[in-house]
């Protein structure tokens, strides 16, 4: 048998070298793709054309899984039948491209493939024409068993080529053709915008291109079109729309790329009520064609001091509730040390109730929960597991019974629920509290896979603080109109004035932002001095722009979608990596080009530049 197995092998390796005869298509036309047959087509006369996907040889029949796009045919080579074809079939291997003829045959009892929705049937050969051989693939393409990401990304194509793996671009197609054709059903326009061009203030760093002609001087990619689709308002175009690639240097993690694609948008004459209202159209439109499940609309709205005190961040995750609950005043009628402490120094005690979670949470796993908030700042976890003889805590003895009973009340326990606490600064708890909250619903499964929930975040901070450049930046971007209501704030507290900016928030992931604009040029300006940019600096990075905003510039606001990740949501995958057809590593390169790279000498002259040294390793 071990002989018999050898002697094979050592037939196998000398096809592998020997000489292939490659077929020329001639006038072979595909009559089907390879996910399309039924039981309904035996008997036809078919042509397909396809990559094998795997090969085996029972002696008598050799059998091949015949692979594209659409899906996997079982294709069957009998000797009696086509002894040319059986012939010529016994060399074939895995990722060689072949088109065969053949009768479409329904499978033998028993011998259906449940899995395949051809599964009941196969195609008999009469033809076979070989039209390329491979290298051996460095990984299975079909591979239950995956490669390392570098090396899936370096031979992208071969991934690419899993039908599993092609329907999420299919269906990134489908998502970019409902919104498009729902925009142009509305008056929107599409309209390119350069991407040779100057820095654009959204707060990460600029890609730099330099330029040969203008040696010195550099072009940035656009971070967004954001400044030229103001200045398409201003310029009378009134709906504009562009789904198109954005540029951001900044620190890469699964939902971010250097390049990624956002559906950008711009609307004259309107305010955040009719972006929203269009928005949300758009979103129960895509979850209607595309998942098959409505929305209510208006989407629920939370202020973003809602979303930071009841979620501890500004993109909540509404799938389910186990909200923050302030519980400061019984606190402070403890005798725990720890919290009267955080109580003192300007802090807060808060909690979330686990529903049902006594039993999920051992001694270790709490310890471990309390772990998982360290980086957070949190100085620890106290935890209370209500039974039906009251609380077991270590922190019980510190709370007299009638607090415990008002606590409880108050946070409407049940026994067999689990109450988690954590008291420092507010910013510390809520974000501790915002984690612990993703990640108990994750450990005990409260969310369906399937069920979605989106959100507005509004009403955001114009300003937050810049702890390294010591002054005011701006949470959106500088062109973010104020709150009405706060615009005297601007000169007294500007670090308390709101903006009109909202953020679309769909399972806890940020999926567009955008606000009302500034159209008024002194508004403008008093922006770009509270945030210390001197009227020289201002005209130098946007002169262009406060320019055309004061040659009538109607009142306009617009918002742009982080298409990559609406796709990822909408298809259930982790990373927006799966949905870019060739996206860059979590350091930035592309393992399929090598980019970035070394260029020549002769290329850094012409641009007038010179390296310190290096290229760099
Ligand atoms: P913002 O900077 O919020 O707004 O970007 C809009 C949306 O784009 C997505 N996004 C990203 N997706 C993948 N990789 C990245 N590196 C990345 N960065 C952002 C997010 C985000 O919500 N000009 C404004 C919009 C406007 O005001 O109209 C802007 O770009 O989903
Ligand atoms: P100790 O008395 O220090 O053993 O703490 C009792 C419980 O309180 C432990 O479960 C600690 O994790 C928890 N604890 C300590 N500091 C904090 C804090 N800042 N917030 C919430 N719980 C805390």
């Amino acid at each position: 048998m071990v002989l018999w197995k050898n002697y094979v092998r050592l037939y196998q390796l000398m096809n592998e070298h020997a000489p292939v005869k490659i077929d020329s298509l001639e006038d072979w036309t595909r009559t089907h793709d390879c996910g399309s047959l039924r039981i309904g087509d035996v008997g036809k006369e078919v042509l397909l054309m396809g990559w094998v996907n795997g090969r085996r040889d029972l002696g008598g029949l050799i059998f091949i899984d015949l692979r594209d796009r659409e899906g996997i045919t079982q294709i069957v080579f009998d000797p009696r039948e086509s002894p040319e074809s059986h012939e010529k079939a016994q060399i074939l291997r895995n990722e060689w491209v072949v088109a065969v003829k053949g009768q479409v045959s329904r499978r033998l009892e028993g011998q259906e493939n449940r899995n395949l929705l051809t599964g009941e049937i196969e195609l008999k050969a009469r033809e076979l024409k070989l039209l390329n051989k491979t290298e051996t693939p460095p990984f299975q393409v079909d591979g239950i068993v995956d490669a390392a990401e570098t090396l899936r990304l370096k031979y992208r194509y071969l991934e690419l080529r899993r039908p599993r793996v092609f329907d999420l671009f299919r269906q990134r197609h489908r998502i970019a053709t409902t919104i498009r054709s729902y925009l142009n059903e509305r008056g929107f326009v599409e309209v390119e915008t350069p991407f040779l061009t100057k820095s654009t203030p959204e707060g990460a760093r600029d890609y730099l291109v330099p330029s040969r002609v203008n040696r010195g001087m550099f072009y940035a990619l656009p971070q967004s079109p954001q400044l030229f689709k103001q200045i398409l308002m201003i310029a009378g175009f009134d709906r504009y729309y562009q789904i198109v690639r954005c540029f951001r240097d900044e620190d890469l993690r699964a939902d971010r790329q250097p390049e990624f694609t956002q559906v950008d948008l711009e609307m004259s004459f309107s305010d955040e009520e009719q972006v929203m209202a269009l928005f949300e159209g758009m979103m129960a439109t895509l979850f209607k064609q595309i998942l098959g499940l409505p929305i209510e609309t208006p989407l629920p709205r939370l202020t973003y001091y809602e979303a930071m005190e009841r979620y501890g961040t500004d993109r909540p995750d509404i799938r389910f509730g186990m909200t923050i609950q302030d519980i400061s005043t019984f606190a402070t009628q403890s005798a725990f040390k720890v919290f009267h402490r955080a109580m003192d120094d300007g802090g807060l005690v808060a909690a979330i109730v686990v529903r049902e979670g006594t039993g999920s949470f051992s001694r270790k796993a709490l310890d471990e929960l309390a772990g998982t908030i360290a980086p957070s700042g949190a100085k620890g976890l106290a935890w209370i597991k209500i039974t039906e003889d009251g609380w077991q805590s270590p922190i019980a003895k510190f709370f007299a019974p009638e607090v415990q009973t008002s606590l409880s009340e108050f946070l409407h326990t049940k026994p067999g629920d689990l109450v988690l606490i954590v008291a420092d600064q507010p910013s510390v708890v809520r974000e501790s509290l915002g984690k612990l909250r993703l990640e108990v619903a994750k450990m005990m499964n409260i969310v369906e896979d399937d069920s979605h929930a989106l959100v507005w975040v509004t009403r955001f901070p114009l300003f937050e603080y810049d702890e390294t450049e010591k002054r005011l930046a701006a949470v959106h971007h500088p062109f973010t109109a104020p709150l009405e209501e706060d615009l005297a704030l601007l000169k007294s507290h500007p670090e308390n004035a709101r903006s009109r900016a909202y953020d679309l928030v769909l399972d806890g992931a940020e999926i567009g932002g955008g606000s009302v604009r500034i159209h008024n040029i002194e508004v403008q300006e008093e922006i770009f001095s509270i945030l210390g940019i001197s009227p020289e600096e201002a005209d130098a990075k946007f002169g262009f722009f406060l320019e055309a905003l004061r040659y009538g510039a109607p009142p306009h606001a617009g918002m742009a979608l982080g298409f990559d990740r609406l796709v990822a949501l909408l298809c259930g995958v982790k990373s927006i990596r799966e949905v870019i057809a060739f996206p860059k590593t979590t350091s930035a390169t592309c393992p399929l080009t090598d980019a970035p790279s070394p260029v020549d000498e002769k290329q850094l002259e012409e641009l007038g530049l010179a390296l310190e040294s290096g290229p760099w390793e």
